[in-house]
């Protein structure tokens, strides 16, 4: 009886210990492992209760080495969920950084680089045109005084020309102060007059810039847009040379197939003034800006002698030569900044 008992309750033991590391090989989490680390090795498991067993095992050796089997596979049980445990948890940290991890390598991976604006880019292409005919850029500032903005250029205070320019105050119109009135720039020809007043001629010079009218934003008009202003002093200066300017420059910058015309047109600060439209050999006329030849007034205004020097002024719009050259439809896409948008130029 006694080496039955040995044996039947050392095949117990080996099949408990057996289902114990099963078990516990199929659970799926931490928590299940630790749900059935108490059924499998604690006081009331089955390893455990076969102590209870041991006494019917006669032979005092034999009850020895079943009761060293039994301690020896609670102790395999404990390591096994010890070890499952720890696999879990490693498990399960890996995958919750990954799940709350923020790439922020992405811009760098991905190579993706910024550009400039449509408008910044045409504004560099045509600086980049007039430096190579010869000509300089200037800035002036786009806050400025009724002065620059509208008397020095021929329109006095009850000109009917400055109804045309929407114009933005940054403080009310005072009649006291009429010349030093403060407002945003309609136009980038002020800054004719700055250059005049600090440049010795022969002036030949380009001034880009922001301005600002009071427009109500729709496709094709902005509150704020962009202009690019030219400006030649010299020496029996004609409109000939103007007109050669504006040829030369169209097919510089738009390309051989393009020419330009100029149509009358009148401005206070240039006489005579024309509109300055050009065309696509099959194409249609699209209105460009304005230009003239300087008005002596607005010399005078700049400090130069109009009895010695004569020469012409140009001015048109960047923002719509941006919106043709690319196709927008709608000149406010242009600054809503939406990448989506942006990406397509670069
Ligand atoms: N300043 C004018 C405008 O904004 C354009 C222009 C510039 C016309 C220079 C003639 C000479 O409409």
């Amino acid at each position: 009886m006694s080496s039955d008992a040995t044996s039947d309750v050392g095949t117990q033991v080996e099949a408990a210990r057996l289902a114990a590391l099963a078990q516990i090989a199929s659970a799926t989490d931490a928590a299940m492992v630790t749900k059935i680390g108490s059924e499998l090795a604690g006081k009331k498991s089955v390893l455990n209760t076969l102590r209870a067993s041991l006494g019917k095992i006669q032979d005092a050796e034999a009850r020895k080495v079943a009761g060293q089997l039994i301690n020896e596979s609670v102790q395999q049980v404990e390591a096994a969920l010890q070890q499952r445990t720890a696999e879990f948890l490693v498990q399960e940290r890996a995958a919750q950084v990954a799940s709350e991890s923020l790439d922020l390598t992405e811009y760098v991976t991905t190579n993706r680089r910024g550009h400039s604006h449509i408008v910044t880019q045409a504004m560099q292409r045509l600086e980049d045109v007039f430096i190579g005919l010869g000509f300089q850029v200037a800035e002036g500032p786009e806050v400025e005084t009724d002065f620059y903005n509208f008397e020095a250029l021929n329109m006095p205070r009850t000109h009917p020309a400055r109804s045309e320019f929407d114009t933005m105050f940054i403080e009310p119109f005072s009649s006291e102060h009429e010349a030093n009135t403060v407002l945003l720039r309609t136009h980038t020809s002020p800054v004719q007059i700055r250059v005049m007043q600090s440049w010795e001629p022969p002036i030949y010079a380009i001034m880009p810039g922001r301005v600002f009218r009071r427009d109500t934003p729709d496709a094709t008009h902005m509150p704020v847009f962009h202009q690019i202003e030219g400006l030649v002093i010299d020496r029996d200066i004609t409109f000939a040379h103007l007109a050669g300017i504006i040829e030369s420059f169209t097919k510089a910058f738009f390309g051989n197939e393009f020419t330009s015309r100029l149509r009358p047109s009148f401005f206070p600060f240039t006489e005579p003034s024309a509109e300055f439209d050009i065309k696509r050999s099959n194409g249609d006329w699209i209105e460009l800006g304005g230009c003239g030849m300087v008005h002596p007034n607005v010399l005078r205004a700049g400090g130069i002698d109009p009895d010695e020097y004569t020469g012409f002024a140009f001015g048109f719009g960047i923002d719509r030569m941006a919106k043709e050259r690319h196709n927008v439809e709608d000149i406010r896409e242009m600054y809503t900044n939406d990448l989506r948008f942006l990406r397509q130029f670069s």
